[in-house]
């Protein structure tokens, strides 16, 4: 065996040609174009193939602690592979706007939307069909992968496989949360207690603001009444009486949802806490590296293009900072960040034996 022979390297550095039939064709500002987007598309298939991993481990009942060890793994992989990823933009604004001028009128039609593997992630993930951007000129995002005479692609025939997945990340995480035991009694009894805390802290720093700032009573009004709508919109996302929805779960099944998460969080140093407070962790840290990355992506394409109209045909920065803006999956690992209570205000629990690692005694 030799190097190229596995690499396929001679085969790899014939695919640069773009619309040419040979690459010496190409000049170096179109080269470096093709080749940041292949980089791209081989990082995203080391994507899904850690996703498609990471969902088989918590498609499990329970979900063994080994396989959350090795979830955590995945999604510490993807962040590193974002990061990196990321930098990439850097090279890419080596292409002055001119220099790009000089071959985008050729790519029209063509756009990074009809990136067919950036979708997949996004479907394994989670993302709500209901939450996507319209791109403004085709029906759906489906559309835009249609060939130019509207049939089907091999870029459509991917995505719509996964359509038909079982369950996404997402829903299989939220299940597993579900079935999470929380400390002592039923969620609710756990989270009224919670919110026992929450109180507390509200009445704690009305006091600290009006004898720290010594404010008219008007302002005090004001901080008074923002540390109320708080609390009651805490209690709202924690008793699930919130506007958000989460397809295929119960009510019952959301606030165990986020009394789970509660639980993780507030209790961190519990051993038997550890794996799945790092799996969260590491899932949470991956999504804010997607939503980086999707910012990146528009202010590199801002400083490349401005704000014209994209060759896909959005409105180009303005489409793409949409996205970063509203593609959220984990929206309640994000919101439980909100609610959380410092140590002090913490309720203490009486089945906290339950969570330590126990050695037997000889
Ligand atoms: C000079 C370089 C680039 C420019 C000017 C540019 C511009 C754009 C614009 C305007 C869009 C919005 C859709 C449209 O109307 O076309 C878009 C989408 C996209 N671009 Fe780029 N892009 C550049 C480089 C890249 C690179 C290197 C990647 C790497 C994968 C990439 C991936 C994507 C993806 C995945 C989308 C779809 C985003 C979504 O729908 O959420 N782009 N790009």
């Amino acid at each position: 065996m030799n190097y190229w022979d596995y690499i396929k390297v001679e085969e790899l550095l014939r695919l640069q040609s773009g619309l040419r039939s040979d690459d010496s064709e190409v000049n170096n500002d179109e080269t470096l174009f093709i080749v940041v987007h292949q980089i791209y598309e081989l990082w995203f298939k080391l994507v899904i193939r850690e996703l498609d991993q990471a969902c088989s481990l918590f498609d499990q009942k329970p979900v063994p602690d080994m396989a959350l060890a090795q979830a955590t793994k995945s999604f510490r992989r993807i962040s590193t592979i974002f990061d990196q990823a990321i930098s990439h933009f850097a090279v890419m604004e080596t292409l002055s706007t001119r220099d790009y001028l000089g071959f985008r009128d050729s790519l029209i039609g063509a756009s990074g939307f009809q990136s067919a593997q950036l979708r997949e992630i996004e479907i394994i993930l989670g993302l709500d069909e209901g939450q996507r951007i319209s791109l403004g000129v085709e029906g759906s995002y489906k559309d835009a992968l249609k060939a130019m005479d509207g049939s089907s692609s091999p870029a459509l025939a991917r995505v719509q496989r996964r359509l038909t997945q079982k369950a996404s990340l997402r829903t299989l995480i939220y299940r597993w949360l579900a079935r999470t035991p929380v400390a002592d009694g039923s969620p609710i009894e756990f989270l009224e207690r919670f919110l026992d805390g929450h109180a507390q802290e509200v009445e704690a720093r009305i006091i600290s603001v009006s004898e720290k700032m010594q404010l008219p009573e008007a302002d005090l009004e004001l901080w008074r009444a923002r540390y109320q709508r708080d609390f009651a919109n805490t209690r709202k996302f924690l008793l699930a009486e919130d506007d958000s929805t989460l397809e295929g779960f119960t009510k019952e099944e959301r606030i165990h949802v986020r009394a789970a998460l509660v639980f993780l969080e507030s209790y961190r140093d519990l051993p038997r806490l550890a794996w799945p407070r790092e799996a969260l962790d590491a899932l949470l840290e991956m999504e804010q590296k997607m939503i980086i990355w999707r910012q990146r992506h528009a202010r590199m394409v801002e400083r490349v293009i401005g704000r014209r109209t994209g060759t896909g045909g959005s409105a180009g920065v303005d489409y793409l900072d949409q996205t970063a803006l509203r593609y959220r999956v984990f929206g309640d690992v994000w919101a439980v960040r909100t609610v959380l209570l410092k140590r002090e205000s913490v309720p203490t629990i009486a089945n906290a034996d339950d969570f330590r690692f126990r050695i037997q005694d000889e």
